[in-house]
């Protein structure tokens, strides 16, 4: 049977274009009128394409488990994707070439390299926030948007690449604001110079690892025989992969708590109960339910991937429909996240739906914020451990207070899924001090 398309909504020529890439508008408004129309298979177009979208954990399931030849991570970004990413990004791989770039990645993304980071990320933050006033109000986004950039580099990349940094903060953002994303999935030769000094800026990374090898990704990826191009392409897809996420994770978490101060009381109070004045080391941070909850409970509600897709290379039957090859199926954190019969009440900020005996996530493949099956996220235990820490940092340092009357509103910008106007809040030093683990 042929999958029901939705209906309305289209654009002249562009048909729906804007709510398939994310252009600046909600997207989830418009795949929930869908959902209400169909259930949990229909279909959109765009000029080009037409889409099979798929919601709920058994089509999660399906996807996420089903390797090419039948669905293709390639096959869903094309020539745009390529353009952006370099051809030999891991995200637009399969099969042989994907496994020779992730697996020697995903050893630097063990446990006892992220708990050891701890401190680190307690120290970025410390410099990001040390010329906060009482009083001043901040943008959240700009704020966690730098603070994750940084971590993000002291991970990947080694800390040290200090004077380096801002010369790479400025490439980087020029290359990934929208706008630089869209001149360069059209092929804009305009970027390619900000590319060139990219890889100028980065050779010198490369060569001294090829050097000196350490425990990091890049001295892994060159052990495993990539060019530098290719690693650095690599490393170009984890800083874009694992900060424009962490960055929203970290605002709409603060945002929800802002507007939940009830919960926000027992966060405090769990956080004076197991860290005390002590530090916030990763055997503590086990014993943070409240914080972890809050913080799914935000990815639920706002994961901050929530547009994603494969091609389909093989037609394959899904519930009684054909999705025929040549199509591209999607599956879509946000919206699912909010299907009636998996979440209950599903608009509401609900973090006690993740404890016993309720557990909804336990699910399996009912919560996708990192997607699931063989491609899970490589950064999932660090954006997890990043956001506690950060959060752990940020309120016990600070008291903070959302600027009154702001327009909060969401929009995607590609898979994203971010504040449309910014966040804005009122900042008051507590004026208590957090110690580092180690000098503890
Ligand atoms: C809250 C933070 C994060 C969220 C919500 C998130 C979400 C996701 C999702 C949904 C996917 C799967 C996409 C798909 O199925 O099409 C994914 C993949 C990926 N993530 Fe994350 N991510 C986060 C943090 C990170 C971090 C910190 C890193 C690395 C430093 C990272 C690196 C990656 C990479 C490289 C992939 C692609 C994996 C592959 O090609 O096999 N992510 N992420």
């Amino acid at each position: 049977m042929p999958l029901p398309p939705l209906m309305g909504r289209g654009l002249p020529v562009l048909r729906h274009f804007p709510y398939i890439h994310g252009l600046g508008v909600d997207s989830f408004a418009f795949f929930m009128e869908g959902y209400r129309q169909h259930g949990r298979v229909f279909a959109v177009r765009d000029m080009k394409d037409s889409f099979a979208v798929l919601l709920g954990p058994d089509a999660h399931r399906f996807i996420l488990e089903r390797e090419s030849p039948h669905l293709s991570w390639g096959a869903a970004y094309g020539a745009e994707g390529s353009r952006v990413m370099g051809p030999t990004a891991m995200p637009l791989l399969d099969g042989e070439e994907l496994r020779r770039r992730r697996t020697p990645m995903m050893s630097a993304f063990r446990h006892q390299n992220i708990a050891a980071f701890g401190d680190t990320i307690v120290e970025l933050a410390r410099a990001q926030t040390a010329g906060w006033r009482e009083g001043q109000v901040l943008e959240l986004v700009n704020e966690m948007s730098e603070l994750t950039f940084r971590v993000a580099c002291g991970f990947l990349l080694g800390v040290e690449i200090g004077e380096d940094y801002p010369r790479f903060r400025d490439i980087y953002k020029k290359m990934f604001r929208p706008v630089g994303l869209a001149m360069q999935a059209a092929g804009l030769p305009y970027m390619q110079r900000y590319r060139d000094q990219l890889h100028q800026v980065s050779a010198k990374w490369i060569s001294d690892r090829r050097a000196h090898p350490r425990e990091d990704i890049i001295s892994r990826l060159l052990e495993a025989g990539l060019d530098d191009k290719d690693v650095m392409a690599q490393v170009l897809v984890l800083m874009f992969a694992g900060h424009d996420t962490t960055k929203l994770s970290l605002t709409w978490t603060l945002m929800l708590l802002l507007q939940h101060p009830e919960y926000l009381a027992r966060l405090l109070a769990e956080q004076d109960e197991v860290l005390g004045e002590g530090p916030i080391s990763a055997e503590s941070l086990k014993k943070l339910p409240v914080l972890e909850r809050a913080i799914r409970e935000s990815h639920r509600l706002y994961p901050p991937a929530s547009l994603l897709r494969r091609g389909v290379m093989e037609e394959f039957e899904l519930g009684g429909y054909t999705i025929p090859k040549g199509w591209k199926v999607m599956y879509l954190p946000r919206v699912s996240h909010h299907l009636p019969d998996v979440f209950q009440e599903p608009e509401r900020f609900d973090p006690d739906r993740f404890a016993p005996p309720r557990e909804e996530h336990k699910q399996p493949y009912a919560m996708v914020e990192f997607g699931g099956g063989y491609r899970t996220c490589i950064g999932k235990e660090l954006a997890m451990f990043e956001a506690k820490v950060v959060l752990s940092y940020l309120l016990r340092a600070f008291r903070f207070e959302l600027v009154p009357g702001q327009r909060l509103e969401v929009a995607n910008a590609g898979a994203m899924t971010g504040p449309k106007y910014g966040v804005k809040v009122l900042v008051k030093p507590t004026g208590r001090r957090v110690p580092l683990a180690q000098a503890a």
